[in-house]
């Protein structure tokens, strides 16, 4: 007779102690933990997260193995690592039932770098293992064919445009429906007529994430893309050199605007600061160029979270120019990295946000508010 026979309930008390950092809660108690299997003080688990994108997951994984173990009569663990991307909040009136999350990019001004970020944040995601869309919503200057290198034209099926895919993303853009040279002067009701059929002409499927790149500043785009789908939140891309948080903070300005009119809350998923201080070509340091963190004290000030900063990289720039988004060309270098980390930490708020909606967190504030 073993004395230390191993029960179910003895393997959940002890995983009681392993915290998800960002949802701030137990993974017993918000239901991750699945198919405890014991044989013999051999102890096999499921840990179903809430994005494959889960930035502490290896931390997670070592620590629910040491809980376990510590129990008498464990003789080994074995942990399986999955994932089960929560959706934001969908209605039976929903333009994109099969989409989980939309993330809106958007930006106080042009030029900041919000579509190569856009571009390369959507391609981590796609390499992190999510199925990932990318919207091109800055019909003043679609820039999504240039940055991923093609000038394919899309398929209509079923009175569908399909997606272009690339790098494991699907995308859409007006670059892919207009001639080469065609230039257009928009009006206000033109954009949101353009945003709208962007979002309902074209087949999204199913899809974790949708990003989408939204023009720099305020305007017809934003309007229309909160109006038409109830979306998981906003990120916005910063310069250091942005007087600190004024333009980050007219973005968040616009967007508190639109939720007053729409009744429902955008969630500002946080700030990213790009060009950052400058990654050297040869040796990969990066050497801060502005004095300051302005990304980090902007989202301070405004009261939302700091998803990292990305490295001025002249092949940032190259890799853009050439069609192949830097995560692609330079997997290894110190933007890539940047653009992964925050790919993971924009899931881990797209997590926070989708489970605030299920009552058991509903009355924890999760985000700091100004
Ligand atoms: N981190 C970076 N390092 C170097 N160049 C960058 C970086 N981010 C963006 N760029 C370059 O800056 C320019 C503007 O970027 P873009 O993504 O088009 O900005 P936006 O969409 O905000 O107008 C492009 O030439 C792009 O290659
Ligand atoms: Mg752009």
């Amino acid at each position: 007779m073993n004395d230390h026979t191993v029960t179910e309930q003895q393997v959940l008390d002890a995983l009681r102690s392993v915290i998800d950092p960002d949802l701030r809660r137990d993974i017993v108690s918000l239901g991750f933990v699945k198919d405890v299997k014991i044989c013999d003080g051999n102890v096999a688990f499921k840990i179903e997260l809430t994005t494959p994108a889960c930035p502490v997951k290896d931390m997670m994984k070592s620590q629910a193995t040491q809980a376990v173990l510590q129990i008498p009569g464990v003789k080994s663990v074995n942990v399986e690592m999955t994932a089960n991307v929560r959706s934001r909040q969908i209605g039976a009136e929903d333009l994109l039932p099969g989409v989980k999350h939309v993330i809106a990019v958007a930006s106080g001004k042009g030029g900041v770098g919000k579509s190569t970020v856009a571009v390369n944040l959507a391609v981590a995601l796609a390499q992190l293992g999510t199925k990932v869309g990318l919207l091109d919503a800055d019909v003043y200057g679609p820039s999504v064919p240039l940055l991923m290198g093609t000038r394919e034209t899309p398929h209509v099926v079923n009175e569908k445009i399909i997606p272009i895919e690339r790098y494991g993303v699907q995308m859409m853009s007006l670059g892919f429906l207009l001639p080469d040279d065609q230039a257009v002067i928009w009006r206000g009701p033109m954009v949101a007529g353009t945003v709208r059929q962007l979002l309902t002409d074209v087949e999204w499927g199913e899809k974790d994430y949708l990003v989408v790149d939204l023009p720099p500043g305020t305007g017809d785009a934003p309007m229309t893309l909160s109006q038409s789908v109830p979306i998981t939140g906003v990120v916005i891309v910063m310069t250091p050199q942005d007087v600190a948080f004024t333009i980050a903070g007219k973005a968040v300005a616009m967007f508190r605007k639109l939720e007053e009119g729409l009744g429902r809350q955008i969630p500002i998923l946080g700030i990213i600061e790009n060009m950052s201080g400058f990654a050297c070509p040869h040796c990969g340091e990066v050497t801060p160029v502005f004095a300051g963190r302005g990304g980090e004290y902007a989202a301070e000030r405004l009261g939302v979270p700091f998803l990292g900063s990305i490295p001025l990289d002249p092949n940032i720039s190259l890799s853009g120019d050439e069609g192949v988004p830097a995560i692609v060309a330079h997997p290894e270098s110190a933007q890539a990295k940047a653009f992964r980390s925050i790919a993971q930490a924009m899931a881990a708020q797209c997590s926070i946000q989708s489970m605030a909606d299920h009552t058991l967190l509903r009355h924890i504030p999760l985000i700091r508010r100004s």
